[in-house]
């Protein structure tokens, strides 16, 4: 399938969507998030892909936030009206059950850190750069910031980054647990791909049940989460997965996955 503003590869089991906007350093304008929910639809729908990374084109940005220059042209009734920002999270966050991996490779912000923290991990490059800086256009988070940054770093961290506009680095976001790996820039590919391409050769029923149960943790009551884990932790029990995996560590061999 071929976009205009982002690139789709696919590397055995492994979805690649590049953002592709380098002159603009990513920006997500509402043709990128069009295209990003058909992309991310496609991997979904594609029973042989196990795992997607989400990665920027060019050595400077992962995406450095919403499409200003499209936004300078918006009244307020627009955003309201199109309920701007809705479709990040209903159509991409909602609908792709299974994993994907933001692989970080320089600046996230605004939109784009938002964008990332999306994501079910984050992989950063030491070039990382995160931010909410929205505060310094007069607006504030509008496409998650405010609530994702503060479950992944807390209320102090996540206050003062978005009072004060200012970016945490790679080695910052990782101490923060932002992100869940650091490493050098141009291996940043490597690794992601390394990583999702272990995710896609786990029993992908499995993986998507546990992705449901850890994400569970942000929207349920401790005890609606640990009745959560335990009735997909139930219905993993009667596939085929199952009887498989166990037989093949029991076996000493590698599972051979249905996938169900
Ligand atoms: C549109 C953008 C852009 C953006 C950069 N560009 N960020 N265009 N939307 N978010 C464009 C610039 O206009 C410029 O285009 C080109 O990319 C290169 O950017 P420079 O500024 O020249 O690069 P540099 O000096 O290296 O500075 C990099 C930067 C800076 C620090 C990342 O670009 C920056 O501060 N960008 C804005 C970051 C930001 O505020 N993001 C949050 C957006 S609001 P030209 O054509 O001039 O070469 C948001 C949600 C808002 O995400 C929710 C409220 C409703």
């Amino acid at each position: 399938m071929s976009y205009e503003t982002i690139l789709t590869e696919t590397d055995g089991a492994v979805t690649i969507i590049t953002l592709n906007r380098p002159k603009a350093l990513n920006a997500l304008s509402s043709v990128v998030l069009e295209e990003l929910i058909d992309a991310f639809a496609a991997y979904q729908a594609d029973d042989s892909q196990l795992c997607a990374i989400l990665t920027g084109s060019g050595d400077k940005a992962f995406a450095a936030g919403a499409d200003i220059k499209e936004m300078s042209e918006k009244a307020a009734a627009d955003f309201y009206l199109q309920d701007f920002f809705a479709k990040w999270t209903s159509h991409i966050v909602k609908t792709t059950r299974k994993p994907w991996i933001a692989a970080v490779n320089g600046f996230a912000l605004g939109g784009g850190c938002e964008l990332a923290m999306m994501a079910d991990f984050i992989i950063a490059s030491e070039n990382a750069k995160f931010g909410q800086p929205e505060i310094k256009l007069g607006v504030a988070p509008g496409m998650g910031g405010s609530q994702r940054l503060t479950r992944a770093v807390g209320k102090s961290k996540a206050m003062e980054m978005c009072l004060t506009g200012r970016m945490m680095g790679a080695e910052e976001a990782e101490r923060s647990n932002l992100v869940a790996k650091v490493v050098p820039h141009e291996e940043l590919m490597a690794e992601a791909k390394k990583t999702a391409a272990l995710i896609a050769s786990m029993p992908p029923m499995a993986a998507i049940a546990n992705k449901e149960m850890v994400n569970s943790a942000f929207e349920m009551t401790l005890d609606q989460g640990l009745v959560q884990e335990r009735r997909l932790f139930q219905i993993l029990t009667a596939s085929e997965d199952k009887k498989e995996g166990m037989a093949a560590f029991i076996d000493k061999r590698d599972g051979n996955w249905k996938g169900r």
